[in-house]
């Protein structure tokens, strides 16, 4: 059967490297399928906070989401393997930490619904955009 093989982007946040929780949310990642293909760490300029969050400026949570994701380094991925965005997602647990599902990273680490430790693109689309805003094709070693 051909394996649907997928490409995601995803963060540690702030909240999660300022704990130290680098190495304990890439190896839930890992071990779940998913290959880093692609990381680095850096600190976020306010213009690239703002453009990676264009899609919900405006709303309430947008400005201090974004000071937040300045607030320290983060380190950003692209992930490779069967199903990697939904992989990805199940792996997170949804947004809210206090409705993510036990054993998830986010039920597991994350502090609140802005602190809430890791990203995940939520669909193909997201995902080429994410993966472009970060990293140029010779920067992904593909395993596939
Ligand atoms: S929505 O409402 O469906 O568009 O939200 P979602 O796509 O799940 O997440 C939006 C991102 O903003 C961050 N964030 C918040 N979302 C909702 N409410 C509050 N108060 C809030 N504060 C921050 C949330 O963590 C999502 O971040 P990413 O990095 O995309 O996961």
């Amino acid at each position: 059967m051909v394996k649907n093989v997928e490409r995601t982007f995803s963060i540690i946040k702030p909240d999660a490297v300022k704990r130290d929780l680098i190495g304990e949310i890439l190896k839930r990642l890992e071990s779940n399928g998913l290959s880093v293909v692609a990381s680095k760490m850096l600190r976020l300029t306010r213009e690239q906070a703002e453009g990676f969050y264009a899609e919900h400026k405006g709303r309430d949570f947008y400005e201090p989401l974004v000071e937040y994701m300045i607030s320290a380094p983060i380190v950003v991925q692209v992930l490779e393997g069967e199903n990697a965005i939904a992989k990805n997602r199940e792996v997170m647990g949804v947004t809210d930490p206090a409705k993510a599902a036990p054993g998830t990273i986010r039920a597991d680490f994350a502090l609140s619904v802005r602190e809430n430790s890791a990203h995940g693109s939520d669909s193909p689309e997201s995902a080429a955009r994410e993966i472009a805003y970060f990293f140029t094709e010779n920067e992904i070693c593909g395993r596939h």
